[in-house]
């Protein structure tokens, strides 16, 4: 598939910065926020939003260390802000609407720009009328570059997202109340990058880095892999040279909405012969999301050829007098008005965290759920009281998984805890980027009825 790829991070233009005001983020490409329409099935789908009027957003490039200028252009007729999801940048940069900057009216723009601490795979989607324009399409990868190549002869980005058509292939309502106040609204048309089991062609025998993002509003996908040498070599952006087991049919990988795994592929050496990523959807049977075909003659590489990933700068919590913080995720017991000012509501509440419904990201005079000291240790204890799974996320902090009630965790940081039915998983970080950092479920009908808070690290 020929996309449109922008490589930004350039240090070019870092001179005409003392312009203030009038030097509007000098050589980096505007990233229109735009309607668009695609063929996502049969039909082109009209009503769609991305970054371009014909395709989905764009991978983005940066490199660790190094500066990214992102200025967002908004054209729709709604209001908008962009959020970059799972990077420890500044506050400031966090595109959370009336939390860390005001949303962005029709025609502003907003000048992003932060150097990204980390390399790995991470995401972007807008933190604003976020049902609305996430269930539409804005939903990219971005892909932070190590300092130092770490060998692959090639890379796969695959986006997983549903959408939710009608037989003419336009969009039904995103959600239901139905689903809101369960598991979610599901989609029926399941795509990678926008297409539905794309096939794409890399090297015979060559090492291929696979970057898999969900980036679904609702679903959970049941991942493995088939036909090749494969391990799994980063968890949520980060490396995890062997911890997480590869998956089978039998026992696939849970990767809820927001979370990314890297896999490293030897590709097969016989021509033709393919990798199927596949993932198990209820009461049907598995399927291939996206397939790579080895093409040409075989390069022979082995996967023992490849060094770990490089560790990326995170602290690592000192467990010894942590102190520990609380959070109870349930069903609301009262209904509440959500407000939400420029950035759209679904008119209800469901959801809670310690039993209080968040009544929107925009309500005035809320306070944060905890306030955590710069550069301490804490333990949060989270608890699911429901019988839903929820991809609980927290901004701008990575944190390490320490133990669950019901299962053995692996040792990895991440900024996406998936929790089970029931489940009571202790988390543990280091607060180390000052701000206010918004915590809440990634299923989007769940964040958008209760279940948003922000942490404050002062
Ligand atoms: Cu993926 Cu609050 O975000
Ligand atoms: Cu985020
Ligand atoms: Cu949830």
């Amino acid at each position: 598939m020929k996309r449109r790829e922008f490589l930004v991070g350039s240090t070019a233009a870092a001179g005409a910065l003392g312009l203030g005001g009038l030097s509007r983020a000098s050589g980096a490409e505007e990233l229109v926020i735009q309607p668009a329409s695609f063929t996502l099935r049969d039909r082109p789908t009209t009503g769609m939003v991305s970054l371009s009027p014909d395709a989905p957003p764009p991978v983005l490039y940066g490199r660790q260390g190094e500066v990214m200028r992102l200025p967002v252009r908004n054209t729709l007729g709604d209001y908008t802000a962009m959020h970059w999801h799972g990077l420890r940048i500044p506050n400031g940069m966090d595109g959370v609407p009336y939390l860390t900057q005001m949303p962005i009216g029709p025609d502003e723009v907003f000048d992003y720009e932060f150097t990204p601490p980390d390399a790995g795979t991470y995401w972007y989607h807008p933190h604003c009328m976020t049902m609305e324009q996430m269930a539409h399409g804005l939903t990219g990868v971005m892909v932070i570059a190590e300092a130092e190549d770490p060998g692959f002869d090639s890379e796969q980005v695959v986006n997983l997202r549903d959408f939710r058509l009608d037989d003419d292939d336009q969009f039904l309502p995103a959600y239901t109340t139905r689903g809101a106040a369960r598991a979610g609204t599901f989609g029926n048309v399941q795509t990678a990058n926008w297409l539905e089991a794309p096939t794409y062609d890399h090297t015979a025998g060559s090492l291929v880095r696979l970057r898999v993002v969900n980036t679904d509003t609702t679903r959970i996908y049941r991942l493995h892999l088939e036909g090749a040498d494969a391990r799994i070599i980063a968890w949520d952006g980060h490396p995890v040279e062997d911890v997480v087991p590869m998956p089978s049919a039998t026992e696939p990988l849970l990767v809820g909405p927001g979370q990314r795994v890297d896999f490293a592929i030897a590709m097969p050496s016989g021509e033709g012969q393919t990798v199927d990523l596949k993932a198990k959807l209820p009461g049907q049977p598995h399927r291939a999301m996206t397939r790579l075909r080895a093409a040409g003659a075989s390069v022979a590489r082995e996967l023992r050829e490849l060094r770990p990933l490089p560790q990326n700068p995170l602290a690592k919590p000192n467990l010894t007098n942590a102190e520990l913080h609380e959070f109870v995720f349930g069903w609301t017991p009262e209904g509440g008005e959500p407000v939400n000012g420029f950035c759209g509501t679904l008119g209800y509440n469901f959801w809670s965290i310690n039993r209080m419904p968040w009544p929107g990201d925009a309500a005035p005079g809320v306070g944060p759920l905890a306030v955590l000291k710069q550069g301490k240790s804490y333990v949060l204890r989270l608890r699911n009281e429901s019988p839903n799974l929820h991809p609980i996320h927290l901004h701008g902090l990575a944190f390490l998984p320490l133990k669950s009630n019901l299962r053995n965790l692996p040792q990895l940081m991440t900024d996406t805890m998936l929790l089970l039915k029931d489940e009571v998983v202790e988390i543990a970080l280091v607060a180390d980027n000052p701000g206010d950092w918004a915590f809440h479920c990634h299923v989007i009908e769940h964040q958008k009825t209760g279940l948003t808070g922000f942490i404050r690290v002062v």
